[in-house]
């Protein structure tokens, strides 16, 4: 009834243009790969002397400082990024970059909706045998775990008594947001095959769906780390080949039209609301019925770097499901053709009970375990088709 209501808002107030994605051809490249390289799964033995990134640390002796060792230095983010000669990124408040006793730096993400994402992340990484996301922790601090002496108290109190994750903090001279377009793909191209097709698997099935150029960086031996994972906290509706879908707000005043069944199966996908990049006051009129205004002001705000607002939108099960067009550099993710047997072996053995290891039950629904297992069901058959196809 209610999507009823809103197509006929939509055909009143706003044109339905036709649009196509172009996709982004970093994308759509299919590779046969030496899939042995830095991407299969990793033993935990490697040295930790060096402080390098990838298959150089170890990142269970990572975890442990991360976890364990006192903070003798609090630098605010932005600042430290800009005396390193890096152009500043993120909207996240109170981000610092640690470095604790043993010189190990990190970044510091405070709160617990977020980085509570950012830890599962990583785990998540690990589960599929990983190394794509660094190592990244839950950590409350204590008094006693931040050196007085060295840290001033203005940023000791932003620490103290604070939950928040924890993240080794990756080098890199390479600085993607410094970068023309031209620059980027040239890098872009060194990077190997394998770690982007192992990306775009995590990606896709665990529904990181923040793909810009901050949240990633690339260090200087050309490897691929991915940060900023939080999004994967998102509802989401994806058919593979697609943008998802993001359930973006849920309404303040339910109404009848709950579904029993939050299945993808379920998802009016093919009749979609289609703004054709919507000022302020066209979204506004769309969901103001349904959205408490703060929540507008902040979605808006959230959105006013992107070039082009296009979106499709449903309203489905009490909430407002975003497909956000315009703000995707890439397009949708895509699988490669050729991976090696261990990683999808990893990908091929998830079940609700392994995934329910890392996806607590306080943070992740039910439901939301059984899109991941969807989402990965999704890209194997597109992989298997493709490995099958002459
Ligand atoms: N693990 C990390 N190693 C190095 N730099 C990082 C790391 N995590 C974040 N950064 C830097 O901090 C910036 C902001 O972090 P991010 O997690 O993207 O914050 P936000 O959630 O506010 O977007 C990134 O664009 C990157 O430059
Ligand atoms: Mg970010």
């Amino acid at each position: 009834m209610i999507l009823r209501k809103f197509q006929s808002i939509a055909s009143s107030s706003f044109v339905a243009l036709l649009f196509s994605l172009s996709l982004h051809p970093l994308f759509s490249q299919a590779a046969v790969l030496d899939c042995k390289a830095l991407f299969s799964v990793t033993s935990d033995s490697d040295s930790s002397s060096s402080k390098t990134w990838f298959s150089k640390i170890s990142f269970s002796g990572v975890e442990n400082i991360l976890i364990n060792e006192k903070v003798v230095k609090a630098e605010n983010l932005k600042v430290a990024m800009t005396q390193n000669g890096k152009r500043p990124s993120g909207t996240t408040v109170g981000m610092l970059r640690l470095t604790f006793a043993d010189g190990t730096m990190a970044i510091w993400k405070p709160g617990t909706w977020s980085p509570m994402g950012e830890v599962t992340a990583y785990k998540a990484a690990r589960l599929v045998g990983s190394r794509l996301v660094p190592p990244t922790v839950l950590r409350t601090f204590d008094a006693e775990a931040i050196d007085h002496a060295k840290i001033d108290s203005e940023l000791a109190g932003q620490l103290i008594g604070k939950t928040g994750s924890i993240q080794f903090f990756v080098e890199t001279p390479i600085d993607l947001l410094n970068m023309n377009k031209e620059q980027r793909q040239t890098l872009w191209a060194q990077v190997p095959e394998n770690q982007k097709n192992d990306r775009n698997l995590f990606n896709f099935v665990f529904g990181q769906w923040d793909l810009h150029w901050g949240n990633l960086l690339v260090d200087e031996s050309k490897s691929i780390v991915s940060i900023d994972n939080s999004a994967i906290r998102n509802r989401q509706m994806v058919r593979y080949g697609e943008l998802p879908y993001l359930r973006k707000f849920s309404f303040y005043r339910l109404t009848k039209n709950s579904v029993d069944s939050i299945t993808r199966a379920a998802f009016p996908f093919d009749h979609p609301i289609i703004l054709k990049n919507p000022s302020k006051a066209d979204f506004t009129s769309l969901v103001k019925n349904f959205v408490e205004p703060l929540e507008i002001e902040r979605f808006w705000h959230w959105r006013k770097d992107s070039a082009d607002n296009t979106m499709n939108i449903i309203f489905w099960d009490n909430a407002i499901w975003i497909q956000a067009i315009g703000y995707s550099n890439y397009g949708p993710i895509r699988a490669g053709t050729v991976y090696s047997d261990k990683t999808l072996d990893y990908y091929r053995a998830l079940t609700p009970e392994k995934l329910r290891e890392v996806f607590p039950n306080k943070d992740f629904s039910d439901d939301y375990v059984r899109e991941i297992l969807d989402r990965r069901n999704q890209i194997i058959s597109a992989i298997d088709d493709a490995a099958q196809s002459p």
